[in-house]
Formats: C-alpha cells, sequence, structure tokens
C-alpha cells in the first residue's frame, strides 16, 4: 500500500465485524486478499445510493465484500454470491452469519461461468454486480453481468491493476490479458458509462446504460 493509502486507511476507526472476517479467512487457510477497506467502504456507499435490492457478487473469499455490498441494501433485499470452492463458500457462511448477515447472503458453490448460465436461464436480473474472482474469467464474467443486469445496474471489479502487472508489457500471461481486454470494454463498450480508480488494486466502476 502506498503511504498515502495508509494515511487514508488511518483516518477510520478500525471496523470489528470486518476486521474479525479478514483473521477468521486467514485463519481458516485462505489468503489474505479481501478487497481494500476503502474500497469495502465504496461498496457499501454504491449499493446504498443506488437503492440496490439484488445484487450479485462473483467470488466470495471470506466474505468481507459480501458484508460490504449487504450493509448497503435496501431492507428485504439480497445478495448472491458465486464461489467455487465449497470450502471459501463455508468458510464465508460462518463469518457473515456472524456478522448478522445469514439470511441475506446466499450462495452458489460451483465454477461461476456454469452458475451465471442458469441465472440467466432462470430469467434473474440484479442491480449490482461486484466482479472479484479468477482473472482471467473477468471479460466473460463481464459479458454475463450485461446480462443478467437491470438498466442502470452498476458493475464493480476488483483488482484491475494486477499489483502492476496490469501496465507492466513484460507481463503478458493470461490473466494480464484478460484483465487488459477487460479494461478496453470498461472504458470503450457504448453499453457502459465508466469510470476506473487507480488507488489499493485498482477498481473498475460502470453503470449499465438504461
Ligand atoms: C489478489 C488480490 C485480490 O483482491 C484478488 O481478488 C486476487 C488476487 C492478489 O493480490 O494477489
Ligand atoms: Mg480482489
Amino acid at each position: 500500500m502506498t503511504i498515502e493509502e495508509q494515511y487514508v486507511d488511518g483516518l477510520f476507526q478500525k471496523d470489528e465485524v470486518l476486521e474479525r472476517i479478514r483473521q477468521a479467512t486467514v485463519a481458516a487457510g485462505m489468503p489474505d486478499i479481501a478487497v481494500a477497506d476503502g474500497y469495502g467502504r465504496l461498496l457499501t456507499m454504491l449499493v446504498s445510493m443506488n437503492g440496490v435490492s439484488k445484487a450479485l457478487e462473483i467470488g466470495a473469499l471470506g466474505g468481507y465484500s459480501g458484508v460490504c455490498i449487504a450493509r448497503g441494501l435496501q431492507e428485504g433485499g439480497s445478495l448472491t454470491c458465486l464461489e467455487l470452492l465449497p470450502n471459501f463458500a463455508q468458510v464465508a457462511k460462518e463469518n457473515v452469519t456472524e456478522a448478522g448477515f445469514g439470511d441475506v447472503i446466499q450462495y452458489i458453490v460451483g465454477d461461476a461461468k456454469a452458475s451465471l448460465q442458469q441465472l440467466v436461464e432462470q430469467g434473474e436480473r440484479y442491480q449490482f454486480f461486484f466482479i472479484d474472482a479468477d482473472k482471467e474469467g473477468y471479460p466473460v464474467y463481464l459479458e454475463y453481468a450485461l446480462k443478467l443486469a437491470e438498466p442502470g445496474a452498476l458493475i464493480i471489479a476488483d483488482n484491475i491493476l494486477l499489483r502492476g502487472r496490469t501496465v507492466n508489457e513484460n507481463k503478458q500471461g493470461p490473466a494480464v490479458q484478460a484483465v487488459r481486454a477487460f479494461n478496453q470494454t470498461i472504458a470503450n463498450d457504448p453499453r457502459l458509462s465508466s469510470t476506473v480508480l487507480p488507488g489499493y488494486d485498482g477498481l473498475a466502476i460502470a453503470i449499465v446504460k438504461g
């Protein structure tokens, strides 16, 4: 983290609930890669500002971002989380239940592309998407989000800088190439109105035009 990011994070009181989830996630042997605290706050704000009642997250990890999203939902709203690994989904479910969101957040375990295809076939629609799973999948996840989006929906994606690999010409692996393509679509697709924040590991924010 930069010294400026540390300064900004230091302005805020520690969030006991989120801090506990970060610790429990690491204690469960999962990587310490939950979304940055500042972006977690932004997720809550964006969900709340847009009056979201149906949200979809791709990549649950230990439930940190799930709680951030759930905190902003309208009364009676719901968050569906797609998670590849059953043990990650189990840890996330325990963490979000302890945080008081067990009834709000549901998990669908398995390959997200298959789950997304099923949600399309079921005619589901969402007002908010958070993409934070395998980076190679980002372009496909974005297309599915567009299929599942209500007009005016928000699509957010974490880690679009890949710790600098995105802007390093020597890096040409599949994840880097996929994220570069994803970023180009975010910036240029006529179906979207977007911005990209370069702080922390980069966050894409797009509105699906109505
Ligand atoms: C990393 C961070 C993330 O937030 C993520 O979703 C995947 C990987 C990382 O820093 O390696
Ligand atoms: Mg991430």
